[in-house]
């Protein structure tokens, strides 16, 4: 189902980049913009299912009579971790759609380990996705996008707060939120804004763990102030927020959507 948010009119005929977009947020962040008219490259380390989500996105909308014309959604696949592949992605915007006016670095990994066992192949991914994919995306950017763009990172509660288990988790989020920064203070003199969004529990194959186990379940809707996870489509409203011009003045910012959770 198409995400409810408020309509965004000055959407319409922009370009987006979307990463780690075959499943989860990435593809529901992919579905709402072209609902609202915006063309999106779907971008995934897994090409077979970046394609059919984005195939699947587009048989959806045709089904669905629109207010507004909507995007056009096209699936490819690219490795957040190789610079080379952020250029063929920005290419492919641009051949295709013209113009590149948003970048959602979104792919991300969840390894789960205590630091004391973490394998350097372990801390190793973890980092060059998490962090490293943030950089190269943002590089592509802000060599290719069109003034006035604007670049969310995914970052999460992560970033602020640690649990046993997820420290180079929690390292690789802090660090997206400091790069974050560090962007939106260099990239503004291009007219480019740079945000992140911190999501607390939502309901993806990432916290499928949690859904799977009573105890930790239990303890995420207890700790949670609105005693339950989110979805998808409740982390695609604020982001949809940043990239739009009510949000032309918001840089260097992170956004939570936790469900108000304090632990
Ligand atoms: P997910 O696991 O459902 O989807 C992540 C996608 O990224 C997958 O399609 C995967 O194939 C892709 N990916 C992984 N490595 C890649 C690479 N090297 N290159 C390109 N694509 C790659 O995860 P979900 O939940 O949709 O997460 C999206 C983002 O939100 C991630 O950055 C995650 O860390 C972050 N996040 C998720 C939270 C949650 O509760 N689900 C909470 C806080 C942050």
């Amino acid at each position: 189902a198409a995400p409810m948010t408020a309509h965004y009119p000055e959407m319409a005929g922009k370009v987006a980049v979307v990463t780690g977009a075959a499943q989860g947020m990435g593809a529901v962040f992919a579905a709402g913009l072209a609902t609202r008219g915006v063309s999106v490259v779907a971008a995934d380390i897994n090409e077979d299912q970046v394609v059919a989500t984005a195939r699947g996105i587009g048989s959806e909308l045709a089904a669905h009579s629109l207010a507004a014309e909507p995007g056009r959604v096209v699936g490819m696949r690219a490795d957040v971790t190789v610079p080379a592949d952020h250029e063929r992605l920005a290419e492919r915007a641009v051949a295709e759609f013209g113009r590149i006016d948003f970048w959602i670095n979104n792919a991300g990994i969840f390894p789960f380990a205590l630091a004391e066992d973490i394998s350097s192949e372990q801390i190793g991914a973890t980092l060059k996705v998490n962090v490293e994919g943030v950089l190269y995306g943002a590089q592509a950017a802000a060599r290719h996008m069109a003034p006035g763009g604007a670049i969310v990172n995914m970052s999460s509660v992560s970033a602020l707060r640690v649990r046993k288990g997820r420290g180079a988790y929690c390292t690789s989020k802090a660090a997206v939120a400091h790069m974050t920064e560090s962007l939106a203070v260099e990239l503004g003199d291009k007219g480019i804004r740079v945000n992140s969004i911190a999501p607390g529990y939502i309901d993806t194959a990432m916290t499928r763990w949690v859904q799977d186990d009573p105890a930790a379940l239990a303890h995420a809707l207890e700790v949670v102030p609105l005693h339950r996870l989110g979805s998808p489509e409740e982390v695609f409203g604020p982001l949809l927020f940043l990239l739009s011009d009510s949000a032309r003045y918001v840089t260097g910012h992170s956004i939570a959507v936790d469900g108000g959770s304090r632990h």
